[in-house]
């Protein structure tokens, strides 16, 4: 299979929504709408664009989904429509789904913004979210954030901001990092280097993993992508 972005992307996300283990009904659901929703947002990105791409939908849903806690009328229909979420109710929907899954969401309002305490509380219980007034004026915010990205994630991510816009009144920032067994496994000693095209025009030779068996395999003509189903777990 040629490696490009996108591939791994999807890849990714899948992986990541397949394997919790505990799935009830509500998570379920959940899931599918999730994919849904990464599906349409991954297709508008990449149809934008011959490089490859690479962003984290869930972790973007999963910032989403708390601040429509906050939310009602036509703001909250907009969000549940964008999320794909369409008739169900916000109350209802679990906070976390995905096993294995170092993630962190941060509601940071500017200290001029006032934010109900029941609402801070739901993103602290609920979403297991960081609230935290801010002076986006100061640079201090941005070393908050960061150290804060760095706690979530075991230091896997070490900046999620450079720059912050002073007026700004609410930031959600969302991080995530995620390490999985693949299964089955690769074989270490058939890995060689292989090209891999950052774009169009630079290639980079990179370690490839390998591995020869016999895959049931989808593809989706809109997307651009392979999906290929393994014993466990769905990578492409
Ligand atoms: C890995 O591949 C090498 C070379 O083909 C082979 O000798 C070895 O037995 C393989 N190891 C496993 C665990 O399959």
């Amino acid at each position: 299979m040629t490696p490009s972005g996108p591939l791994s992307l999807v890849g990714v996300l899948l992986l990541g929504v397949v394997s919790s283990q505990t799935v009830d009904r509500s998570v379920e659901e959940l899931t599918n709408k999730n994919t849904d929703f990464a599906a349409r947002l991954y297709r508008a990105v990449a149809s934008r664009t011959d490089d490859n791409v690479f962003l984290s939908t869930m972790a973007l849903s999963t910032a989403l989904a708390a601040l429509l806690s906050a939310t009602s009328g036509p703001t909250q229909d907009q969000l549940l429509q964008g999320l794909s979420l369409a008739g169900l109710d916000p109350q209802t929907l679990p906070g976390s789904v995905a096993a294995n899954l170092k993630q962190g969401v941060a509601v940071l309002p500017s200290q001029t913004f006032q934010v109900s305490s029941s609402y801070q509380d739901l993103v602290r219980t609920k979403f297991g979210g960081y609230f935290q007034s801010l002076t986006f004026t100061e640079p201090q915010a941005t070393t908050t954030i960061n150290r804060w990205a760095q706690e979530q994630t075991g230091a896997k991510v070490q900046k999620v901001v450079t720059f912050l816009d002073p007026q700004t009144q609410l930031l959600l920032a969302t991080v995530a990092s995620y390490q999985s067994r693949f299964s089955p496994s690769f074989n270490a000693s058939l890995t060689q280097d292989e090209r891999f095209y950052v774009s169009r025009y630079q290639v980079v030779m990179v370690p490839m993993m390998f591995r020869a068996d016999k895959y049931f395999l989808a593809y989706d003509r809109s997307l651009k992508a392979g999906m290929m189903s393994s014993s466990s777990s769905v990578a492409s």
